[in-house]
């Protein structure tokens, strides 16, 4: 399954008619607003945050960094949706010997590439709440990694994407971030704060606060499912992708799979503690 959400709903809603308004000039229109300089968005060095990159590959395990800059942050062709985009992501590597931490950081907490554009298609408004300590071990991780590989090309956008952007249905991640489209998820104090951290990995796919989606090529439950899930079936859920009752349950399978397989026990436990904190706001209206 497509990992780009926000473009494959275009494509799904089959409004290729519309794209006659790209070759009818809209080209040059969407070339100007997919590279316009998203206003000033000062990054952060982060000095005084010693970066780990073990921790760093943990973080970035969980948040999919892998999946599309490939596993030795080389970049790659992750997808392509025909009449929508082809996605490449940028080699990491090459990236980082030419920048600094804090064009890193405005990259990924921001969503603003080290050449000051906007970034569309790297999810940074599901990034923008790491912590310092998570941001300043991803780029540890980044830096680590040897430089090398080829410069991939820049993802190309086809006409119903670009129509869809300049329609404002699709907006870039500064703009999502800038119109606070992404708040943090609320805090239910110091008990539940890692549970909270870890939870953060899962905003990208079950909504901004946890809520689910629907109406799109995603449709993912509200995560007070996860309030009544049996510990023990839990854990195997997130370690293994099969859900209570022995079934496998499609992307999220695959997801755990991928993503987070390696959580440690303690992890488990304090993500469900935070996700039955949140359960329980819930339930009681607050
Ligand atoms: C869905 C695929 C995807 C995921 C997940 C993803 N990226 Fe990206 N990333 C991209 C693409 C594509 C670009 C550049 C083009 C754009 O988005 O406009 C990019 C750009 C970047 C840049 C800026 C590069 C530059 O030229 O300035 C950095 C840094 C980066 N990613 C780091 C990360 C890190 C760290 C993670 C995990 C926390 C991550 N990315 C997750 C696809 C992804
Ligand atoms: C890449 C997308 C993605 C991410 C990230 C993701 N999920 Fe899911 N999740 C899904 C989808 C899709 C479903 C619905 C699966 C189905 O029923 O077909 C789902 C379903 C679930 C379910 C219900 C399983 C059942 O019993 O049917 C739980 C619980 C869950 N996810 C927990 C999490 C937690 C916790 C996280 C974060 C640590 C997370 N998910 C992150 C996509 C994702």
């Amino acid at each position: 399954m497509s990992r780009l959400w926000k473009w494959a709903a275009w494509a799904a809603a089959g409004v290729g008619g519309l794209a006659a308004v790209v070759v009818l000039g809209g080209f040059a229109a969407s070339e100007v607003l997919l590279r316009a300089p998203p206003g000033h968005v000062q990054g952060r060095s982060l000095a005084g945050v010693a970066g780990d990159a073990d921790r760093g590959r943990a973080v970035a395990r969980r948040y999919g960094c892998f999946d599309c800059h490939a596993a030795n942050l080389q970049g790659r062709l992750f997808d392509d949706i025909p009449g929508v985009v082809v996605a490449y992501a940028p080699n990491l590597t090459l990236v980082a010997a030419g920048h600094s931490d804090a064009d890193l950081e405005r990259a990924i907490r921001h969503g603003v590439g080290a050449d000051g554009r906007p970034l569309w298609i790297m999810p940074s408004a599901a990034f923008s709440h790491l912590t310092d300590q998570e941001t300043a071990d991803l780029i540890a991780l980044i830096r680590a990694a040897p430089a090398g590989g080829e410069v991939q090309p820049r993802f190309k956008l086809r006409p119903m994407a670009r129509v869809g952007a300049l329609l404002g249905l699709f907006k870039s991640e500064p703009a999502v971030i800038a119109a606070h489209a992404n708040p943090e998820l609320p805090d239910f104090g110091p008990a539940t704060s890692e549970g909270r951290d870890l939870a953060r990995a899962c905003v990208e796919c079950h909504g901004q606060s946890l809520g689910g989606v629907a109406g799109g090529p995603l449709v993912t439950p509200d995560l007070t499912i996860a309030a009544a899930y049996d510990p023990e079936d839990f854990r195997r859920l997130m370690r293994t992708g099969v859900a209570a009752g022995g079934r496998e349950v499609g992307l999220m399978t695959a997801v755990a799979r991928n993503r987070f397989s390696d959580m440690s026990d303690a992890d488990v436990a304090a993500l469900q503690a935070y996700l039955k904190a949140r359960a329980d706001h819930k339930i009681a209206g607050r």
